[in-house]
């Protein structure tokens, strides 16, 4: 008994022994295949061991050379942002520059301004699952020393409320709830912002939250919010540039990928500028 005991002993150390200098590399090398395989909806089982929130698939997005996690009751379809991706790309204005992502789901956006050269970004949502879903992209990306996510707490969803008052940005970019609604569920807030109130707020801070050359990016896939944000850039006196080559009226009710909206400070007319103060 004693010999089988001794025995068992030494069986369980050559098996620890082994396990525990290659367990690390055996997990880290699954990681590296699991990011590399095709988009799936198989959970990933280290992901799940190590997370509050499981991955609920992978996905390639091309530009990037790894796949991207997204986790349980976090956004995904890429086919929103194909139009905002694309001007990020080209864009050379983001080398440097101070970004704010409202709803920042996966981290996407996020991501892609961080390759193009952003110097820093704050990705906000409502959902602890996009926060730690962006934040765990992040660091797979190498980006986490430059990508500052954070929370929105629900009883106050709006869209600068975790921004602090001195805070300001080069470039605010979102891809927000495009439905006129109201989320009863968290996964419900990628769709549904009740009267628009997200967007309101959007404009509500930008005098605030903007560098003077500052500028907004928008993508919307549905035609009456659009029209909700030329009246609010009206009331607001802000200025709608259309970064998209589609006919506005042409499109449907709602469509893919997203038509990007860039808002800015209105530029005043060099006579409006120059004129004189009122003498009294
Ligand atoms: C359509 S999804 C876009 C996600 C991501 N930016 C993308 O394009 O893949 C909208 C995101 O906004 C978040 N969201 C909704 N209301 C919000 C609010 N008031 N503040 C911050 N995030 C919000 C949702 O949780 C969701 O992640």
């Amino acid at each position: 008994m004693k010999h089988f005991s001794i025995a068992c002993l030494l069986v369980a150390i050559v098996i620890a022994i082994p396990v525990g200098i290659f367990g690390k590399a055996i997990l880290e090398l699954l990681d590296v295949v699991n990011q590399k395989q095709a988009p799936t909806s198989k959970p990933d089982p280290i992901a799940q061991k190590s997370l509050a929130f499981p991955v609920k698939a992978w996905h390639s997005v091309e530009g990037f050379d790894q796949n991207l996690a997204v986790m349980e009751t976090v956004f995904w379809d890429p086919r929103d942002t194909e139009s905002l991706r694309q001007l990020i790309d080209v864009s050379d204005s983001l080398q440097g520059k101070s970004v704010l992502e409202i709803g920042t789901g996966s981290g996407l956006l996020s991501l892609c301004c961080l390759k193009a050269g952003a110097d820093r970004v704050v990705a906000t949502d409502v959902n602890p699952a996009a926060i730690e879903n962006t934040k765990y992209n992040s660091r797979r990306f190498k980006f986490c020393d430059r990508l500052d996510a954070r929370l929105v707490p629900l009883e106050e969803p709006t869209a600068y409320s975790v921004v602090k008052p001195e805070e300001k940005f080069d470039l605010i970019i979102s891809n927000p709830p495009w439905v006129n609604g109201k989320p009863e569920t968290i996964e419900e807030y990628v769709l549904y912002d009740e009267n628009f109130g997200l967007l309101k707020s959007v404009f509500e801070g930008l005098e605030d939250h903007l560098n003077p050359n500052g500028r907004v990016w928008m993508t919307y896939g549905r035609t009456d919010a659009i029209k909700a944000i030329h009246e609010l850039a009206k009331t607001h006196q802000f200025e709608l540039i259309p970064r998209d080559s589609r006919e506005l009226s042409q499109l449907p009710e709602e469509f893919f990928p997203g038509f990007v909206i860039e808002i800015r400070k209105k530029l005043l007319a060099p006579k409006e500028a120059a004129k004189p103060e009122p003498v009294n």
